[in-house]
């Protein structure tokens, strides 16, 4: 992993929708609270909320039809060819899932063991997949939040990096709840960058470490 780099992180995102994530990294890389550069935006939506921010902090964005894809018995592979091209292109040191719905397979999560992350709106293994808020509130539970892990082949399932704890309260509904949950997202994500960044994360087998006397305070956020 990098450390004392000569030139910053080269960081790619790939997002589907508002990109609001993208915005949080945008701002932490603008206020120098990470050492990183963006060189590509990428997305599999044309209209994603997150390439037009993309433009408007005059980073590359791309968007990359799955339609050409469509049909062929191996399209989810070959579409992921493409984007490794892509990001291979752009000599990507990490790659950064923020709202990418759409699964990666083998060929991007192999090219990128350890090198690549996702954030995800509960605190996993709980809930992973999608209406995780509703389904957190549904099932009883006090507390949800959300995590920043690297990515493996299976969905959801990779070693945790930082988790934000976030209550949930009597009158939340699920959209008031991935409200709070996202302020915390915001937070930890670009953290999870500049750990990354300054080499400090170290993965052994499912567990990632943070080296660092203050470790476990930057790896776990609980409510206030
Ligand atoms: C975020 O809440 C993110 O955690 C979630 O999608 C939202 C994207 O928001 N991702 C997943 O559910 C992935 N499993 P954003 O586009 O504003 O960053």
């Amino acid at each position: 992993m990098p450390i004392n780099r000569a030139t910053p992180l080269r960081v790619a995102v790939l997002a589907s929708g508002r990109g609001s994530n993208l915005q949080a990294i945008i701002d932490a890389i603008e206020a120098e609270r990470v050492q990183a550069q963006i060189v590509a935006v990428i997305s599999n939506k044309k209209d994603a909320g997150a390439l037009e921010r993309a433009r408007k902090h005059g980073l590359k964005d791309v968007f990359v039809d799955p339609k050409p894809f469509a049909g062929q018995s191996d399209s989810r592979e070959t579409y992921d060819r493409a984007l490794l091209e892509l990001l291979q292109q752009h000599e990507v040191d990490l790659v950064l899932l923020a709202g990418y719905m759409k699964i990666v397979t083998a060929v991007l999560v192999n090219a990128y063991v350890n090198r690549m992350m996702n954030i995800h709106p509960s605190l996993l293994p709980s809930f992973p997949g999608l209406d995780v808020q509703k389904k957190a509130i549904d099932w009883g539970c006090k507390l949800a939040g959300c995590t920043v892990h690297f990515v493996t082949e299976g969905v959801d399932e990779g070693p945790i990096i930082i988790q934000a704890a976030v209550p949930i309260l009597n009158e939340d509904t699920p959209e008031t709840l991935a409200a709070r949950i996202l302020v915390q997202e915001h937070k930890i994500y670009p953290r999870a960058v500049q750990l990354f960044a300054e080499g400090r994360l170290r993965v052994e087998g499912r567990r990632v470490f943070i080296d660092s006397a203050k470790a476990d305070a930057e790896a776990i956020i609980s409510p206030s």
